[in-house]
This record gives structure tokens, sequence and C-alpha cells, in this order.
């Protein structure tokens, strides 16, 4: 008997490339796997701010500046020509704002944090709208 694979080919909204057919494969537990690292490394990024802007709500100032973020030069897209020197120019901006929220400077946190979210925000506008609605919950009204 042939061993039956699954592979499934979906339209799935999956990064920000929900026009592109996208083959996903399920594994023995059932996961996909399809995920870009860059998309990896954005759910992370979105987790962490999540728990920094809880921290700040209770007065807690964040402690350590994630270093896997800088990773964001250099994780696999799911499309890789959105790697331009605009990207180049966000990325750093992002990671500029990330910082200050981790150094003690006469600024809000929540200030910080804010400009933090609008530089994720500012990228998303040239590259990946989709996310953004979700990016704007971690903002302190
Ligand atoms: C320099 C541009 C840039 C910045 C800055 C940026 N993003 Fe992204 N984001 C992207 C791109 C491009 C993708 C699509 C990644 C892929 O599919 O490979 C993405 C994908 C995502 C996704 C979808 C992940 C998924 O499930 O596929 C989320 C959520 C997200 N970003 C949140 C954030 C948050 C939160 C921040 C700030 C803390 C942020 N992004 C900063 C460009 C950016």
């Amino acid at each position: 008997m042939k061993r039956v694979v699954f592979i499934v080919s979906l339209f799935l909204l999956i990064g920000c490339n929900p026009k592109k057919e996208q083959k996903v494969e399920i594994t023995p537990k059932g996961n996909f796997y399809k995920q870009s690292e860059m998309a990896a490394l954005m759910l992370l990024m979105y987790e962490t701010n999540a728990q920094n802007k809880q921290l700040i709500l209770e007065g807690k100032q964040p402690k350590e500046f994630p270093e896997e973020f800088l990773k964001i030069h250099t994780a696999q897209l799911t499309d890789s020509t959105d790697r331009t020197a605009d990207f180049k120019t966000f990325s750093d901006f992002y990671l500029q704002n990330m910082k200050q929220v981790f150094e003690p400077t006469q600024e809000s946190l929540v200030n910080k944090h804010n400009t933090t979210i609008n530089s994720c925000i500012a990228c998303h506008q040239t590259t990946c709208v989709g996310p953004i609605p979700k990016i704007k919950k971690l903002l302190i009204p």
C-alpha cells in the first residue's frame, strides 16, 4: 500500500503573502511547519512587547533588551524581496526605539513603549499591512 501523504494546498493568510498559494504539509503531530524565520521572530517580538505593556502598566521597568531581536537583519523572510534598503532603515529605527525602553531616560516608559509600537506599524505599512490591527493592541492608551 502506498503511504498516504497529506499535502494540503490552501490559500492561507500566512505571513504577508495571502495571494500566493502556499503548500502546507501536515506533520504527524498535525502541526504546520511552513513558518518563515522572520514570522517566528515577529511573533516573539509581539509576545515580548505584550509583556512589556503589562509590566509598564504595573509601573515596572522591562529588564533586558532581547538580543535575539537583532536577527531582524538576517532572518529568512517568506518573501525575500521584502528585504530592501527601506526594510533595513525601518529595522534600525524599530531596534533603536525598542532599546530606549530598557534604558533609564527622562522620557516616560509609556511614551517609549508607544514609540516602539509605532515603529512596528511604520514598517508594516510598507511591507505587511495584515497584522496592523493586532499590533495596535500593543499601544498603551
Ligand atoms: C522592518 C520591518 C518590520 C518591523 C520593524 C516589524 N515588522 Fe512585523 N513583519 C514584517 C514582515 C515583512 C512580516 C512578514 C514576515 C514573513 O512572513 O516572513 C511581518 C510579520 C509580522 C507578524 C505576523 C507573523 C505571522 O504570524 O506570520 C506579526 C504579528 C508582526 N509582524 C508583528 C510585529 C511587531 C509586534 C513588531 C514590533 C515589535 C513588528 N512586527 C515590527 C515587517 C516588520
